[in-house]
């Protein structure tokens, strides 16, 4: 979910409003206001999009100088107006915004039952909000106690800002789990769910941290611990510019972010990657060189498309550094009671920074002694916090839900690392580090020459728009980006994809192959090519449809597929990175065909702070 909220001179609807459209990546099945005029607290709530509550409120009283907003992904209750946020408490004197999950509301909502206390929601947020109210009332106490006595009686993830219709001149805010930024104005404060919605207006901006509650007035932010204790706000200076989170004449943020990859992989490059000297400068790994090459083990976790960065990193990694690799999704690597040892390098990747799942998976490996690499690309993100070293990505700002950009910024720096590892540790000599260095350095004009063919990637799209499902295959490099490709596809066109290894396809999927099925390979000259030649026949032996992504001068298997996207030839260890850019491409022009919201594809969110 996607919170904001203002106070200050403004008329606050508009600020709220403009930054919820600037966080709906993060959710868009519901939106929500909350206002204060004159004394009187006003709600509005709609299922759907921002553009569909602005349409709503039309006439209505929007005059307040203090607002919050939410942007909803549902997790208790579906998508509704009356589980929208904000929500209000039974007296109708507070409203609640909420991201994140309250785990034990149940107990809680059933003795607030028993107190005759009703609720219009399906949701947790309501729950935790009447119990507030319920503690304030026992307690007599103010509404910042009853907040922190409810904190500390629940167990879950939480970002929420609370507003007292007798109180017009303060927000109250508390994190766990789920981030939080105060911008810093002159008698005006901003809070959001991230610094895009703040970015206009200032660059001051506090990063909130767990345990803690802020309060925030015009003119006044205090932060304290859930002790009671004040803490004295950390003041950051943003150094994003509002152009990279606008679409800057593009249709839609996932072509904008295609179309950025030769610049943000230079960014993610530049400074660091030195192939004239044979040098790679990462302070995060020169730090921890010792650890890093002396890790008697690799683990990868993350989420998604960043767990398909740490399958390609374990291609690489184990090549190249001679040290196991392990990638796990996080959400089981933090329930499996997974055996952690000292000597154990965690590299965890995110693009957000704040996937919950990722997150706490983190902190248990942490506690038990890991050290903690983070490759991520939101810069003071929780990620980025928690992990001992880094090395960001450097891909700017991603708005689209379905991650391409912040996918090659990963490999980038992943590369970078398992160059730099092996080469201190011995395990690569001196030509084939420099062969590579010089390969890395070359992708960014090498993905310029595939943007410059999005006609042809275009008219292939056009062509199998209508197909119900698709099968995504490659072997070694490639493997991961098969993955990665059936997964930009399912997300962004709804239609059924599977990734696979190339040669494992005849162990099941081969069954679905027909002349209605198109196969996608990705099948670039490496040391399987001729093997993949065999595997494009087997499926064209069954009619399948192939498409193929193919080297720029490779003639065979062209002439065995249906249709072809190039990709110039490049090291097999760097291939991926170039090798995802056509998929990427051909998944926004299938959604685009079917007419579907490529940036905010349904029910998925871009930042899941849920578990
Ligand atoms: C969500 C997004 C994906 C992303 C995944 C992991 O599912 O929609 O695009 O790959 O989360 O997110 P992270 O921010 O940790 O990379």
């Amino acid at each position: 979910c996607g919170i904001v909220g203002y106070i200050g001179p403004r008329e606050a609807y508009p600020v709220v409003i403009k930054g919820l459209k600037r966080l709906e990546y993060r959710g868009y099945d519901s939106t929500g206001v909350a206002l204060i005029d004159n004394g009187k607290l006003n709600v509005y709530k709609k299922k759907g999009k921002v553009a569909e509550l602005e349409e709503n409120v039309i006439g209505a009283d929007l005059h307040s100088h203090i607002g919050i907003g939410h942007t909803r992904w549902a997790t208790h209750g579906e998508p509704s107006d009356r589980n929208a946020h904000p929500h209000v408490s039974n007296s109708g004197q507070f409203a609640m915004l909420h991201n994140g999950i309250i785990e034990n509301y149940v107990p809680i909502k059933n003795d607030l039952l028993k107190k005759g206390y009703t609720f219009k929601s399906d949701t947790d947020t309501e729950v935790l909000l009447n119990f507030i109210e319920d503690i304030k009332k026992n307690n007599n106490c103010t509404l910042e106690e009853a907040l922190r006595i409810a904190l500390k009686r629940i167990v879950g993830a939480y970002c929420i800002l609370l507003i007292d219709e007798k109180d017009p001149d303060t927000i109250i805010a508390a994190r766990k789990g789920s981030p939080l930024v105060i911008g810093i104005g002159k008698g005006e404060h901003f809070l959001a769910s991230d610094a895009s919605p703040i970015i206009e207006y200032t660059k001051e901006v506090v990063y909130v941290n767990d345990y803690e509650i802020a309060i925030v007035r015009a003119d006044e932010l205090i932060l304290k611990n859930l002790g009671n204790e004040k803490q004295t706000p950390f003041i950051q200076q943003l150094d994003m510019e509002l152009a990279a989170i606008e679409k800057g004449g593009y249709d839609h943020f996932m072509l904008k972010e295609i179309n950025e990859q030769p610049e943000t992989i230079f960014d993610c490059l530049r400074g660091r990657l030195i192939a004239t000297t044979g040098q790679i400068i990462m302070s995060g790994i020169d730090n921890n060189i010792d650890i890093l090459v002396n890790a008697q083990r690799i683990v990868i976790v993350a989420c998604g498309t960043s767990w398909h960065a740490g399958l390609v990193a374990e291609y690489f990694f184990e090549e190249l550094c001679r040290i196991p690799v392990e990638v796990e999704y996080a959400s089981e690597f933090r329930y499996r009671n997974p055996i952690i040892s000292k000597g154990d390098v965690i590299i965890a990747i995110s693009q957000s920074g704040e996937t919950a799942d990722t997150l706490v998976a983190l902190e248990n490996a942490k506690e038990q002694g890991a050290f903690i690499f983070g490759v991520v690309n939101a810069v003071g993100s929780s990620i980025a916090r928690l992990s001992h070293a880094g090395a960001y990505t450097h891909s700017g700002p991603e708005i689209g839900v379905a991650s391409t950009k912040a996918f090659t910024g990963q490999l980038a720096v992943l590369m970078m690392m398992g160059l730099k590892i092996a080469y201190a540790k011995g395990t690569i000599d001196h030509n084939r580090y420099v062969e590579l260095m010089k390969s890395l350095e070359s992708v960014p004009e090498k993905v310029k020459e595939i943007l410059a063919n999005v006609d042809t990637i275009k008219a292939i799209a056009e062509k199998y728009k209508d197909a119900k499902d698709f099968l995504f295959l490659g072997r070694g490099y490639n493997f991961p980006v098969a993955l990665e490709g059936a997964l930009k596809l399912k997300e962004v066109s709804y239609i059924h994809a599977e990734g696979y290894p190339a040669a494992e396809m005849k162990h099941g999927p081969i069954a679905l192959v027909d002349e209605n099925l198109p196969v996608v390979f990705a099948a670039t000259k490496d040391r399987y090519y001729e093997k993949i030649v065999s595997n494009v026949q087997e499926i064209k032996a069954r009619k399948g449809k192939v498409i193929a992504v193919a080297s720029m001068g490779d003639e065979v298997i062209p002439n065995m597929a249906n249709d072809t996207m190039f990709v110039s030839d490049i090291d097999e260890v760097i291939a991926p990175i170039l090798s995802v850019v056509p998929l990427q491409l051909l998944s926004y022009f299938i959604g685009i065909a079917k007419g579907f919201d490529v940036d905010k594809p349904r029910n998925l969110a871009k930042s899941v702070t849920v578990e």
